[in-house]
């Protein structure tokens, strides 16, 4: 087995690197508000070649912002722009980056694509998101809940709306932090039911309804996403299945009277949340997406050995 440290996926990783992670995280979160911003650090000399199949916001900034503030440079770059567009293969560009770079973070909708390229590069490889999970933000979500509620062992966290790549994370999240996740979504959008019961089986609290209003239900936390995400091709159908799973005004309040709302981000408001829930005083989305800057320097340094 390979020493490196890769960030794939969640459910991969020991209970303890993932308390580093986030403890450094909200260590650094401190320094940076007291001291301001710093551009050197642990990760002076590295660089970090961050490759992009589909658009994103966050994580790009977060991820190029938090290896400056760590010291490291970053190389951007897309798949297109590579000859991985024209068909060089995954492990090829594995070898080949890693002899010329110190880490790679990608997103792409292929997750063995990432899987390979982790197995055959020699230096430590990032999912920054794939159509079957999303690590990085769920290390941010975490990091969310505990700063407004405390502890998650034990808290239940609400998902309603499709069964996606976010909501597969949160559920790895579940099982190595021991907290309670219910999942309300539409039968033809459900998670895959051998993952549900292999998660069942391992000891995950996971329950699943059709019903939001059950699944929501005196909750600590409600969360959803988008209603199509990248790579999907049937926004119509998704639409229409996806509406009744809506978090507004009267699905928050059927939540525990303190509870949060949480959003990866980005929303589509009006579809997935209503305006009045995502600007409302229970919404935490703005926290959340600072958090990945954050995170992600917690799972650098960790990725790295610097922590
Ligand atoms: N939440 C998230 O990953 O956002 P981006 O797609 O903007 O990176
Ligand atoms: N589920 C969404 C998350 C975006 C950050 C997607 O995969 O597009």
């Amino acid at each position: 087995m390979s020493a490196l440290r890769h960030f794939i996926d969640i459910d991969a990783l020991e209970i303890s690197d993932l308390k580093s992670i986030l403890a450094n995280a909200s260590e650094l979160k401190e320094i940076r508000k007291k001291e301001g911003r710093r551009l050197e650090g642990p990760l002076n000399g590295k660089i970090l070649a961050m490759v992009f199949e589909q658009p994103s916001t966050r994580t790009r900034i977060s991820f190029d912002v938090g290896m400056r503030e760590l010291g490291g440079e970053t190389l951007m770059l897309t798949g297109r722009e590579m000859q991985l567009g024209r068909g060089e293969s995954i492990a090829d560009t594995a070898r080949v980056l890693s002899r010329f770079v110190d880490g790679i973070m990608i997103r792409m909708l292929d997750h063995d694509a990432i899987e390979e390229l982790a197995e055959n590069a020699s230096i430590p490889v990032i999912n920054a998101l794939s159509h079957k999970s999303h690590p990085c933000q769920i290390m941010a979500d975490v990091m969310t809940y505990e700063e407004h509620k405390g502890s998650i062992e034990d808290a239940t966290i609400a998902w309603t709306g499709d069964g996606n790549n976010v909501l597969i994370s949160w559920i790895h999240a579940a099982e190595k932090f021991k907290f309670k996740m219910r999942v309300a979504s539409p039968d033809l959008l459900a998670l895959d039911a051998d993952f549900v019961k292999d998660m069942q089986n391992r000891g995950v609290s996971l329950e699943m309804t059709g019903d939001p209003y059950e699944a929501v239900d005196g909750a600590d936390c409600v969360v959803t996403d988008c209603f199509v995400s990248m790579g999907d091709e049937d926004a119509g159908r998704r639409h229409n299945m996806l509406m009744p799973y809506q978090v507004n005004d009267r699905l928050m309040d059927a939540a525990h009277k303190d509870a949060i709302f949480m959003h990866c981000l980005p929303a589509h408001r009006g579809e997935e949340v209503t305006d009045s829930v995502m600007d409302g005083p229970k919404s935490v989305v703005f926290d959340e997406a600072e958090n990945r800057l954050h995170a992600q320097k917690g799972i650098l340094n960790w990725c790295f050995g610097k922590i």
